[in-house]
């Protein structure tokens, strides 16, 4: 499956898809970024995934409507103007031939939802799953983002994980500040390495995401080892909110 990005805003990814000139974009929040690729590399645009309600993954939606072939698929939220298809848990779907099935991680917002396609082990996880954290909760409740989590870490490790922003760096600044860890401390200069030389932090990997994201809890820092996987996970994302 090739899929590469494009960039939007300040940090946002709209990732695509790509098959035979055609492709299908995830979390489309600025209409003209991505209908300048579509012209600049001679495209068209088949359907459209979103994970969430926010305007910075939805606001190209009605725009691109106008010239696309295919759906909108998206999350059962009235909300969202321009869904085709309203997505629940286990919903599948095929787009550009490749199947993928609906994942509900509510926490972020209450309508997130992330998309898996099995067969080609990708994750599109918007705001749910970052590199090295995870999303801020806007609306749901830390236990329903710590179980969100935690379904997503019970994907293949060689899931490759396409997280909607580049905020992998300042992920592990954090983390580095909670725990005393090799694999994070290198995993973060291998970061900064490509960043300095124009190249992007993602995809990662549900493999490489146990090792380096603490909100995952596979790591826990010492001084939250007493409590319970989900106040040590509510902790953390509190001490993430303030840092
Ligand atoms: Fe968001």
């Amino acid at each position: 499956m090739k899929i590469f990005h494009i960039p939007a805003f300040a940090d946002n990814y709209i990732w695509s898809i790509e098959k035979e000139g055609k492709i299908s974009v995830v979390d489309p929040g600025d209409a003209k970024a991505v209908l300048n690729v579509l012209e600049n590399q001679n495209l068209s645009l088949e359907d459209i995934l979103v994970t969430h309600h926010h305007y910075d993954h939805t606001g190209g939606i009605n725009e691109l409507k106008k010239v696309m072939q295919g759906k909108v698929y998206g999350p059962d939220n009235l909300a969202i103007e321009g869904i085709d298809v309203a997505l629940k848990e286990n919903d599948q779907f095929t787009t550009l031939g490749y199947e993928f099935s609906v994942i509900e991680t509510p926490g972020h917002t209450l309508d997130h939802i992330s998309f898996h396609c099995h067969e080609k082990n990708v994750l599109f996880c918007g705001d749910t799953l970052f590199s090295g954290g995870c999303g801020r909760l806007f609306e749901g409740t830390y236990q329903q983002l710590f179980n969100s989590l935690q379904k997503l870490v019970g994907l293949p490790n060689d899931t490759k994980v396409y997280c909607t922003h580049e905020y992998t760096l300042a992920n592990l600044v954090f983390a580095e500040q909670q725990i005393s860890d090799q694999e994070i401390s290198n995993y973060k200069k291998n970061v900064e390495a490509k960043l300095n030389k124009g190249e992007i932090s993602l995809p990662s990997s549900i493999e490489i995401e146990k090792k380096i994201n603490l909100f995952l809890m596979q790591k826990i820092p010492n001084d939250l080892k007493h409590l319970l996987p989900e106040e040590s996970f509510k902790e953390l994302r509190i001490r993430k909110d303030n840092f």
